[in-house]
């Protein structure tokens, strides 16, 4: 199979580009760069962050210029001919002004749109998140979309945006919507550390003086393998409509998170206050966009995925201590290994 990838060089997008690979299959990347030398230098690059020695998935992943905020994409003949297109590109930033993230992540999702209607492909996997579903609370179905929900950033608001962009485009789109990504459950390889890292760093190194959460509050994460085989998945199927590849009821609630850290990081637990209320010491106004997500009262239902994909999350406290044993190993993001290293490492601590 030929798939055309957006965001490969992002988180999300490199471990699906990662499967795809392994499987045989031929990845065609849109790459922002000045020249397709800097692009194809970039996706080599990504390359080698998930095997030691890439050689043998080089021949297989191309690169072309592109920037999904240009006309057509940048592409001056169109997309090229593949199977299936995954759409991973996004800003994933809390903070961007509304119009630029709309440039990026609404307008750059209309002209993946119109690229893909205009060469008739017959796949199209779009990757929004379970957070369309904004500051809502009790269950929000993957039969939802607009319930007049308001958003805590910009990031959800236009993320909800694309997808209405998607579900009525009329090209039978599947849409996959992760919650909180986090790192390899098998591995902990990851190459970003942010939403869920940052707290937990802070707490390790004695930053929250006072922690502003619910603690009955649901955090819904879900680690990047699960999220890039049920992307892979939906690439292979003809089903449209949404997908969440979330941790539903299996969500750990705050106060397992609190135990699982105090436990780990051999902390005393930390004085908790009202989400309403100021405080939270340095740590927490450092991380302010990312405290929003640990007072929700929802729970985002996958009945659908469960059914048609047959796939279902491993539990968070089951691959806490892996990804904490990689961010400690890769000290927090200031070093890092190859995913395939990685995936060694673990075996071999595990043995
Ligand atoms: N990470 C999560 O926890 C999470 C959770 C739920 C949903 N998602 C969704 O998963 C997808 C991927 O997220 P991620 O975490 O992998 O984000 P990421 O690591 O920030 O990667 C974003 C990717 O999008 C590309 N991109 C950004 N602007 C672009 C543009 N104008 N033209 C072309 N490419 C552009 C980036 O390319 P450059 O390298 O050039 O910047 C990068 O490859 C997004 O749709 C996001 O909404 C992520």
């Amino acid at each position: 199979m030929k798939v055309f990838l957006t965001g490969a060089t992002g988180f999300v997008g490199m471990e699906v580009m990662a499967r795809l690979l392994e499987r045989g299959d031929e990845v065609v990347a849109l790459v922002r760069a000045p020249d397709a030398q800097a692009a194809q230098g970039r996706l080599d690059e990504v390359l080698g962050k998930l095997w030691k020695d890439p050689s043998p998935y080089r021949a297989g992943a191309s690169a072309i210029v592109g920037d999904v905020t240009s006309e057509r994409l940048g592409l001056d003949g169109g997309l090229p001919e593949v199977d299936a297109v995954v759409h991973c590109a996004a800003s994933i930033e809390f903070s961007l002004p509304l119009e630029e993230a709309r440039a990026i992540n609404v307008e750059g999702t209309r002209r993946m749109v119109e690229a893909v209607r205009s060469a008739r492909v017959k796949r199209f996997v779009h990757v929004s998140t379970a957070y369309v579903a904004g500051q809502t609370s009790g269950r929000f179905g993957e039969d939802q979309l607009d319930i007049g929900q308001t958003f805590r950033n910009t990031y959800e608001q236009t993320k909800r945006e694309s997808e209405e962009i998607v579900a009525t485009s009329g090209l039978g789109a599947a849409i996959a919507r992760p919650s909180i990504v986090v790192g390899e459950s098998t591995s902990g390889w990851t190459p970003v550390f942010n939403v869920l890292y940052w707290p937990l760093n802070a707490f390790k190194r004695g930053l929250f003086d006072e922690v502003p959460v619910l603690l009955e509050a649901r955090v819904d994460v879900v680690p990047v393998d699960y999220v890039a085989d049920g992307i892979v998945a939906l690439v292979d199927r003809s089903d449209e409509g949404v997908f969440n590849l979330v941790a539903s009821e299996q969500a750990s609630t705050v106060t397992e998170l609190v135990e699982l850290a105090c436990r780990r990081f051999d902390r005393p637990p930390p004085k908790l206050i009202d989400p309403a209320a100021e405080g939270g010491g340095a740590g927490a106004k450092h991380g302010a966009v990312y405290l929003p997500y640990f007072d929700m009262e929802l729970v985002f239902d996958d009945s659908r995925t469960r059914e048609l994909l047959g796939i279902q999350p491993p539990r968070f406290r089951d691959y806490f201590g892996v990804l904490m044993d990689y961010a400690d190993l890769a000290k927090w993001g200031k070093r890092g290994f190859a995913r395939d290293e990685a995936n060694e490492r673990a075996l071999s601590a595990a043995s």
